[in-house]
């Protein structure tokens, strides 16, 4: 089942008195279940595109259905509710928050929802932190914050979960971790579409779609995952 319908979606920036176009008129369909890395030089519109996807930046003009709900028409707090119910995002910097605890972080997102907890415990093994559950984020490594930022966008068990170069602050070691959990958890069902520099760490997608000066250049089925 399609989940994600994007139609001749454009977006465009001022730069003093040039005008940049980050998306060009990108059309893209994305199914349940699938495993996507997004690819590119910098600059080529991987984040805009990304954050438009995610409800996260409004388009010049198309339009992005999540299920049925052409996202772009919605306003205010219909696009934050619609947000923090379907949709999960993983920042390059974690963006957690530093005075709650790794548990209050990841159930942050949960308490506002009304959605319940059950899958916590679950999570939190699964991300291997149930011995870091009280710890600040200040006290884990970068690996350590960037898994519980996982937890936080999994827990209201979302539609779609996505990563904006989700291990562009991480060594290699610890950015495969972070791949091979998208990896498990989209075994297990969840749509995952990630933004990525590396190349070895793209070939885990079962999808890579490459994007040049904000058009989609190249969109292949990754038939060989390097797992
Ligand atoms: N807030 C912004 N204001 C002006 N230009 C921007 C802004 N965000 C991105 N851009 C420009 O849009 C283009 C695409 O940027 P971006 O989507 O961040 O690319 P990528 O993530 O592939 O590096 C770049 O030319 C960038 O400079
Ligand atoms: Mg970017």
């Amino acid at each position: 089942m399609e989940i994600i319908k994007v139609k001749n979606l454009y977006k465009t920036y001022k730069q003093g008195s040039d005008k940049i176009i980050a998306v060009n008129n990108t059309n893209l369909k994305i199914k349940q279940g699938e495993f996507i890395a997004i690819v590119g030089p910098s600059g080529s519109g991987k984040s805009t595109l990304l954050h438009i996807l995610a409800g996260l930046d409004m388009p010049d003009s198309g339009e992005v259905y999540i299920n049925k709900t052409n996202i772009v028409n919605l306003k205010g707090d219909d696009l934050t509710l619609f947000r923090r119910k379907h949709i999960g995002f993983i920042f390059q910097f974690y963006n957690l928050l530093p005075f709650l605890t790794v548990k209050e972080n990841i159930l942050l997102p949960a308490f506002f929802t009304n959605k319940n907890y059950s899958s916590y415990n679950k999570l939190i093994n699964s991300l291997n932190l149930k011995d870091k559950e009280n710890y600040l984020p200040n006290d884990l490594s970068g690996g350590q914050q960037q898994r519980c930022a996982i937890g936080r966008a999994l827990i209201t068990n979302p539609l779609v979960l996505f990563a904006d170069e989700p291990t562009g602050n991480l060594d290699s070691h610890n950015a495969k971790k972070i791949i091979n959990l998208f990896k498990y958890y989209n075994k297990l069902g969840q749509t995952i579409i990630f933004v990525t520099h590396d190349n070895y760490l793209a070939k885990k997608a079962k999808r890579i779609i490459t994007v040049k000066d904000g058009k989609i250049v190249k969109d292949i089925k990754n038939v060989k995952t390097n797992f």
